[in-house]
């Protein structure tokens, strides 16, 4: 990364205040501006716009862009894009998706559905390598996959896909991060995202069915579950990091119902979820 010295000084607040700095506050104040501006380099290649708008700026912007912000993101060309636009370097058109094999299991939707799941498979590794408990790491890998079905209400949507097949414990970890996202918790070490203000707008308060959400995971036995995922929900991706899903292929085992049908001809009640994420292409 390069470095313009005169705009590091003035983001850490101008030359005196640097010079007032001791040699450990200005490598922390250094570290913090470094990390800022990885995050946004991170952004904008997203296309975040270039700075933070508000809630109404955010509505104006509706019915001035080809795709809805919640779509699916097997959806549209720029459905992955959290803003809600193509980016230059995307296609116009989807891609042509690869057959799936007609007993799928959960491996099969992370190679030919779900890839490239980087934000999953790091959120998972990154839960693996601090130790904590299987289904934690399992929760961690699926929290975010059904957005490929839809982004909007994301938590809910995919507590429902899994509840046939993971434990109560899962299914309540992947709702209710959806939740938690929006608010702290300084025992574990939570802040709210630098990324939300941008994509949510800077004043945004979240509705009440969210805030209702939040105040009942709080109280509730498994809190911590559903906060764990939000502990490892990274915000930005680490290029370095790659993980293949088959790492997870024994937790996976130990915790996941896989149904010897394949997923989407079971007949359980989310059968036609997995049918839907396995054909887009599906006309009606
Ligand atoms: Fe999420
Ligand atoms: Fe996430």
């Amino acid at each position: 990364m390069q470095l313009d010295r005169e705009k590091v000084i003035s983001a850490l607040g101008g030359t005196n205040a640097v010079q007032g700095m001791d040699s450990e506050a200005k490598a922390e104040a250094l570290e913090g501006y470094l990390s800022g501006q990885l995050d946004n380099s991170f952004f904008v290649r997203f296309g975040a716009p270039s700075k933070p708008l508000t809630v109404n700026d955010l509505e104006a912007q509706i019915d001035q862009r080809p795709i809805r912000r919640g779509i699916g993101t097997l959806f549209a060309s720029g459905g992955t894009n959290p803003f809600g636009n193509r980016l230059a370097d995307e296609p116009v058109n989807v891609s042509r998706l690869a057959p799936m094999p007609g007993n799928a299991n959960l491996l099969d939707f992370f190679r030919l559905r779900f890839a490239p799941a980087t934000h999953v498979l790091q959120s998972a590794d990154t839960a693996l390598a601090a130790g904590f408990p299987e289904e934690i790491v399992l929760a961690c890998l699926l929290h975010d996959v059904a957005q490929t079905l839809m982004k909007a209400d994301h938590g809910w949507w995919g507590a429902q896909l899994f509840e046939p097949y993971v434990s109560e414990q899962v299914t309540f970890a992947i709702r209710y991060h959806q939740a938690l996202r929006f608010y702290p918790d300084p025992s574990v070490g939570y802040e709210y995202p630098n990324l939300y203000n941008l994509i949510f707008g800077t004043d945004y308060t979240p509705p009440p069915y969210i805030e209702a959400a939040y105040k009942y995971c709080r109280d509730h036995k498994w809190y911590m579950a559903a906060r764990l995922v939000t502990v490892n929900d990274l915000y930005s991706f680490d290029p370095k990091h790659v993980v293949d899903a088959a790492k997870f292929m024994d937790i996976i085992g130990r915790h996941f119902k896989q149904p010897k049908e394949g997923l989407g001809n079971d007949n359980s009640g989310t059968a036609h979820m997995w049918r839907t994420i396995a054909n887009p292409d599906a006309p009606l």
